[in-house]
């Protein structure tokens, strides 16, 4: 691939961002990256000893490569650390440790597992760190704090309190792919949707060990200066900001607020799902209403976040729900939504099958079913729509107790 050449950035003396920008993605296994990415890589010179906390994606080997020659000699760093092992940080391991030939190849006992079960080679110098060690570099030292299913069994964050940097990994990350390497460089707006959108579609079916993680961050109180995450931008000004907003994230704890979600065949379930949310609106409930032939999954499961009502509509198709419909459902039944309201609304021609399908689901998914839900034979009479209203109404009634 082509070469970007951006220079690295000096975050803290001798502590440099040496990652890669992908301007061009915009699918991250069903998540839709408009903003692209970047996969974060950091040196750190100690006066003895340079270390490279994680890697990038192959085929942006050769950025790095770039990037940690403008500062040094690759053959120069002794240590590699192994954060996570998912392919976005791991995918140019193998180019690095072949150019590299580093003295260790650090990572969690899970993270040995992982990186063997993904790369199967025997002859890598891995050795397991844990709470308990302590790297010395000269100057500045790694600790090691275990995050794990954040998102991943092996994940682990790293920690330099000589800078105050927590080299977090995944976390408090951002899909934002920008010239700009800071959190107060960017607009703010953008970041903090981006950060809620990681967080939605990574993040939310694991809420409950980030909690427990946020403690333990909070009980070992670290000095942060720098959040130095592996996508997007590095956090140094609103550092108890995004930690606020993960601890709320992570609650699950919602505001007055309905998601309506539907897939309509010849427009009679749009309107029914117009009709709710007319009933809905108002005495300071929020609505937001997607059509999936328009909206990605990715963008409506971001709104439904915070969100304390997801209602869902869909026409019938042989016997089912529609596919978009079955696509969406899929997906939030994988991040598992908690602490939410549900209703479901559907047209359909002789039988409905979908308010069933639907309720179904959600009740799966622990939501609290407000009714059994409005079904309009062929398309909605005046009577249907105001059942629809009525729902709407009712919904607003839960949200609201
Ligand atoms: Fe950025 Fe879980 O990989």
């Amino acid at each position: 691939m082509e070469i970007i050449n951006l220079k690295p950035t000096e975050i803290k003396k001798d502590f440099w961002w040496v990652g890669a920008i992908d301007w061009d993605l915009r699918d991250f296994h069903g998540y839709e990256t408009e903003k692209g990415s970047t996969y974060n890589a950091y040196l750190v010179k100690g006066n003895n000893k340079v270390a490279l906390f994680d890697t990038v994606k192959a085929e942006h080997t050769d950025t790095l490569i770039s990037n940690i020659k403008q500062i040094i000699e690759p053959d120069r760093i002794d240590y590699i650390i192994s954060n996570h092992s998912e392919m976005d940080h791991t995918g140019a391991l193998p180019e690095i440790l072949k150019i590299v030939k580093p003295e260790k190849l650090l990572c969690s006992r899970k993270g040995a597992e992982t990186l063997q079960l993904h790369f199967h080679r025997d002859d890598w110098p891995l050795e397991i760190v844990d709470k308990e060690t302590v790297l010395d570099l000269g100057g500045k030292t790694v600790q090691f704090v275990a995050s794990p299913m954040l998102h991943w069994p092996e994940s682990m964050v790293s920690y330099i309190p000589e800078d105050a940097v927590l080299i977090s990994n995944d976390i408090f990350g951002q899909h934002y792919a920008s010239s700009e390497r800071f959190d107060d460089e960017v607009d703010q707006g953008e970041l903090h949707r981006q950060a809620a959108k990681y967080y939605a579609n990574i993040f939310l079916p694991v809420s409950s060990g980030m909690g427990k993680f946020l403690d333990k961050l909070e009980n070992q109180k670290l000095k942060l200066d720098f959040l130095a995450v592996d996508h997007g931008l590095i956090w140094r000004k609103d550092i108890d900001g995004i930690i606020e907003k993960y601890r709320f994230w992570s609650s699950q704890k919602t505001v007055p607020k309905a998601v309506i979600v539907y897939d309509t065949m010849w427009g009679s379930t749009a309107k029914m799902a117009r009709a709710i949310a007319d009933g809905l609106i108002g005495n300071g409930v929020s609505i937001m209403v997607f059509d999936l032939h328009h909206n990605h999954r990715s963008d409506i499961i971001t709104e439904a976040l915070d969100a304390r009502a997801i209602i869902l509509g869909s026409s019938v198709l042989n016997k089912n729900i529609l596919p978009k419909m079955a696509d969406f459902v899929t997906y939030m039944k994988g991040l598992s939504p908690a602490n939410k309201i549900g209703a479901a609304f559907a047209s359909y021609g002789w039988n409905d099958v979908a308010t069933k399908q639907l309720n179904e689901i959600m009740e799966g998914l622990k939501f609290e079913i407000v009714d059994s839900g409005v079904a309009a034979k062929y398309v909605p009479s005046e009577d249907d729509l105001n059942k629809c209203r009525e729902l709407g109404k009712n919904i607003r009634k839960a949200i609201l107790a």
